[in-house]
């Protein structure tokens, strides 16, 4: 990924805190070191580990995790580029988290069952998975609804804004559809478009793809949705 690549991970996804609260929470009763799968550029690792949690930050985008790993600076983060369906740390982890709906990008049934196992091998006895999923979702016909808030930011006068605009779907998968937009200071503008499609999955499909990869259900948790982002259901699974 490019610099710019690493601009828009951030700007879509790097204010969204409803969540950190949970993944805090988890970590504290936990008390041992975390595994953040599909972390980005490190949203939540960085969280965790500003508040003295030892967080390895897994990824398979390497452009993302060299911004992670230049901001973690000296805390105590390791970054490793991985598919999150096929990797061997050698090491096991009181917790395991995938947030934002990470889980829906691995593939379908498929790649979350090769995730499942891998997450179990790595899980300290007593240990706890914790996934974020999006539980509403439908699509819209193409319409998202109202005119939600762009994200916006600017840099040396360059002004960079996202937003959905349309939702819509294939039958096991949904797409949300941004706009891109970038405005040079002297008023031209580029747009383009990006798509990302999330698998369709609820939480009674998750527990059981968990509990056929050797995994204990546990009572789902929840993140509030806020004025701007929807909510999610955190399934639990204990190893
Ligand atoms: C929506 S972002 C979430 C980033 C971060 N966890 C957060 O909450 O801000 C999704 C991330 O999943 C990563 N990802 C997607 N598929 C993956 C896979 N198969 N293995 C590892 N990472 C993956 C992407 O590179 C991206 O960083």
């Amino acid at each position: 990924m490019t610099a710019v690549d690493v601009l828009w991970h951030d700007l879509e996804c790097g204010a969204y805190d409803a969540d950190l609260p949970l993944w805090r929470e988890l970590a504290t009763a936990a008390a041992g070191p975390v595994l953040d799968v599909a972390a980005g550029t490190g949203r939540v690792s960085l969280d965790l580990a500003q508040r003295g949690v030892e967080v390895v930050a897994l990824d398979a985008d390497g452009g993302l995790l060299d911004a992670l790993a230049e901001r973690a600076g000296s805390l105590e983060l390791t970054t490793v580029r991985a598919d999150a369906r096929d990797f061997a740390l050698g090491r096991r982890f009181a917790l395991i988290i995938v947030p934002m709906q990470s889980v829906q990008l691995f593939g379908g049934a498929e790649g979350r069952a090769a995730f499942l196992l891998r997450a179990r091998e790595h899980l300290a006895e007593g240990g706890v998975l914790a996934l974020a999923i999006s539980p509403v979702l439908e699509p819209d016909g193409g319409d998202p609804g109202g005119e939600p808030l762009p994200d916006l930011r600017e840099i040396d006068g360059v002004l960079y804004s996202s937003r959905p605009v349309a939702v819509y779907g294939d039958g096991g998968r949904i797409a949300i559809e941004r706009l891109r937009e970038v405005v040079a200071a002297d008023g031209r503008r580029q747009a383009s478009g990006d798509v990302v499609w999330l698998d369709r999955v609820d939480a009674a499909t998750l527990l059981a793809e968990g509990e056929a990869a050797g995994l204990r259900a546990l009572p789902l948790r929840a993140v509030p949705e806020t004025a701007e982002y929807v909510g999610s259901t955190v399934v639990m699974l204990g190893g």
